[in-house]
């Protein structure tokens, strides 16, 4: 009678011990144990032999026996058909066409900025660098524009209130300054970016927009020089056959001009972008100023230099024929993803 609780006991050890490694051993282990023919089956058959008083522990122990057996089976069970499942998800059909990824497209601003730095590095100038945050000096002083000058009221910007004496740039001709101080002549660069104004004061519509500054410093650099660049510009850049130098004012500059380039007005968006007079501003510029040579260390009796400097937006705006400069800034991608093609 002993012998059959203790038959029991080792295949409680048994089930215990095994551990089917995948299906088919696991289907093996459900044949061995709880199959029709296993032996928990046979072990059950043995209750006849058992003496009344211990039927019942014989019985408890069978149970116990049984859902031992069964709750390791269902386990693995379970565990093995999880497996195979992210087994299928992971078989890739390599063969099977791809997702779409759209493609991006680079900002219009972006684009004419770049059409305006390959003309110029045709001509030789390399570009440089400023900070968008600049110190007042750079931004002002440097450019002859004093603290009490009235020029400033034209530039109102932003100011850092926990950095006293800095500002968002108004301009990008505070780079003219860094690279002087910087460099030696022969100096030829070009300067893109982001420049800021508060836009209660400014005309413009927007109190971030983009510029190019160009300088030119070296011995016996010429108004013809400035004039011959900028036209050289005009051409590449929008065709234009005329181009035309009004005098104007910038502290920096001296003499000073606003150069207006000669759209026409046969079509009704060269009627409007000039305002009927065929003639679009697209730039200031001038010679630089004696004294800013000078307050950046360069010697102005030897050396001699032009400087411009150009608004993109409105050559954008020209360029790929866009109605309304607000267009550029609302980031609809309707509208952005028109110019896929632009480099
Ligand atoms: N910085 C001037 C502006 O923002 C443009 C300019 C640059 C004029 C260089 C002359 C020389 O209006």
């Amino acid at each position: 009678m002993q012998d059959i609780f203790d038959k029991a006991k080792e295949v409680q050890t048994a089930i215990d011990a095994e551990s089917p490694a995948n299906s088919e051993a696991l289907e093996a282990f459900r044949i061995q144990y709880l199959g029709a023919k296993g032996l928990l089956k046979s072990l059950m058959a043995e209750m006849g032999k058992v003496p009344n008083e211990r039927k019942r522990d014989y019985g408890q122990l069978m149970n116990s026996l049984k859902q031992a057996a069964e709750a390791k089976y269902q386990s693995l069970k379970e565990a093995f058909e999880e497996k195979e499942q992210s087994a299928g998800a992971l078989a890739i059909d390599l063969s099977a066409p791809g997702e779409p990824v759209p493609l991006g497209a680079r900002h219009p601003v972006a684009v004419t900025m770049n059409r305006i730095i390959d003309i110029f590095a045709r001509m030789g100038f390399s570009v440089a660098d400023g900070p968008e945050i600049e110190d007042d000096w750079h931004n002002f002083t440097a450019m002859n524009t004093p603290e009490d000058h009235p020029a400033r009221d034209m530039q109102d910007t932003f100011y850092l209130v926990d950095a006293p004496g800095m500002l968002l740039r108004t301009h990008t001709s505070p780079v003219q300054a860094r690279v002087m101080k910087s460099r030696k002549p022969p100096i030829r660069i070009i300067a893109p970016g982001r420049v800021y104004r508060n836009e209660t004061i400014s005309t413009r519509s927007h109190c971030q927009f983009h510029q190019v500054e160009g300088l030119y410093v070296d011995e016996g650099v010429s108004f013809a020089d400035l004039k011959q660049t900028l036209y050289y510009f005009a051409q590449e850049m929008f065709g234009a056959t005329k181009i035309r130098l009004r005098p104007s004012f910038f502290p920096f500059t001296e003499p000073s001009a606003e150069m207006d380039i000669w759209l026409g007005t046969d079509t009704e968006k060269d009627y409007r972008l000039t305002k009927g007079t065929g003639w679009l501003e697209i730039l200031g510029c001038g010679m630089v100023d004696p004294d800013v040579l000078e307050m950046c260390g360069i010697d102005s009796k030897k050396y001699s230099g032009f400087a411009f400097g150009m608004g993109i937006e409105r050559q954008a705006l020209r360029l790929y024929e866009i109605g309304d400069i607000r267009l550029l800034f609302e980031n609809d991608v309707r509208f952005l993803k028109q110019f896929r093609s632009a480099m």
